[in-house]
């Protein structure tokens, strides 16, 4: 097993398969940057499935046990219960996918079909108005929630939703939302605003610290710590006291979680980043279309991933924040 500078292990792969997505959430593709005119990938620049298969399998040999399609928006990529198909048959890897759920409803029986293990949902807030400030294509949280339903029915489950807090945006529905999915045996995850990009205006003050989210909560309806799923999960977990399930915080600003963070990720166009910070990948696109073996592309990645010295959460300061990072919807989250 290969070891980063920190002596971290490879375990995750989150793979992006779109750089496009159909919703423009103010915290990620702000509609002034991302207009009709952004140049999102051509086809030919995005790995083919047959390319994401062979990746998979190596970074699989190199001890990955989860695999993570992303965007963009995934269900974006046509046919993408094909490629599910092709890493299912890799064998015993968990397959998730994170997905904004819009074409949820629609497509999650093809997606359980063709393997997928679980998924995550984004949303951002059940008040519709807020909900649709935010994605900013006036989508309604309805649909978001037949999709996480249709899900969790075909088997999808525990389906884990996902919200970004932006102080003064959403923070006054987060109560609503935790007892909205107590009860329901979805997990509701709610998810420090973060510094990725550098088109989201990011500032620390728009940032709710997750111990006053676990507090508001915890006021209302008592819980209590509850020991992470793997060593290195990025949630932090709580239990509801009266035994009808739990809800989660990423405190990737107020308490960084680098030092257990085992995460490679692959950009829609075949980079390699090994962190969500990074400002610079790893072409592998022109690795593949060439005549490189197995062996040799293997090479490469075990010397990449033992290079490795990223904790960029536990460095933030405001000279980091104003790095030419990368988008989160070209890397995936
Ligand atoms: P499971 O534990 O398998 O359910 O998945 P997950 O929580 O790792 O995956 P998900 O895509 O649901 O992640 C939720 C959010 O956590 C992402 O959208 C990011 O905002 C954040 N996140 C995930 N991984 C990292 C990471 O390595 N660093 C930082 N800073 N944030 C991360
Ligand atoms: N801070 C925190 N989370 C973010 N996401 C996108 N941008 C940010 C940000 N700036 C989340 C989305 C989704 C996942 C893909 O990443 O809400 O859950
Ligand atoms: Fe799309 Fe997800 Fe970014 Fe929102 S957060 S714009 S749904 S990629
Ligand atoms: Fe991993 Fe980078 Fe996130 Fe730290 S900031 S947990 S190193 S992806």
């Amino acid at each position: 097993m290969t070891l980063d500078t920190l002596t971290r292990p490879l375990r995750d792969l989150r793979i992006s398969v779109t750089d496009r997505c159909n919703f423009r959430c103010t915290y990620c593709m702000p509609k002034e940057i991302f207009t009709r005119d952004y140049e999102f990938l051509g086809r030919d620049l995005l790995l083919t499935f047959e390319e994401i298969e062979r990746l998979a399998r190596l970074f699989k040999g190199l001890g990955v046990h989860k695999v993570r399609l992303t965007g963009g928006e995934p269900l974006l990529r046509r046919d993408l219960e094909h490629l599910i198909a092709s890493l299912r048959a890799l064998g015993d890897l968990e397959l998730t996918m994170t997905t904004n759920g819009a074409l949820l409803a629609r497509k999650a029986q093809a997606l359980k079909d063709a393997g997928l293990d679980r998924i995550s949902v984004s949303l951002d807030s059940l008040d519709d108005t807020v909900f649709r400030a935010m994605n900013d294509v006036d989508f309604p949280v309805a649909k978001v929630l037949e999709g996480i339903n249709v899900a969790h029915e075909v088997g999808l489950g525990p389906v884990k939703v996902n919200a970004v807090v932006k102080r003064g945006v959403n923070d006054h529905t987060i109560v609503e939302m935790a007892r909205h999915f107590k009860g329901t045996g979805h997990i509701i995850r709610f998810i420090e605003f973060m510094d990725v990009g550098h088109t989201n205006g990011w500032r620390l003050d728009d940032v709710v610290p997750a111990a006053d989210i676990v507090a508001m909560i915890n006021a209302e309806m008592p819980l209590e710590p509850v020991d992470p799923n793997y060593p290195g999960e990025v949630a932090r977990r709580y239990r509801f006291k009266d035994g009808s399930g739990e809800v989660g915080v990423i405190a990737s600003v107020t308490q960084p979680f680098c030092g257990d963070c085992t995460r490679a990720r692959i950009s829609a166009d075949g980079a390699l980043y090994t962190c969500l910070f990074a400002t610079k990948g790893v072409d592998l696109r022109a690795l593949l279309r060439s005549s490189a073996t197995d062996g040799e592309i293997v090479d490469t990645l075990t010397g990449i991933w033992a290079a490795r010295s990223d904790r960029y959460s536990e460095i933030r300061s405001s000279e980091t924040v104003d790095l030419p990072k990368v988008e989160m919807s070209y890397i995936g989250g």
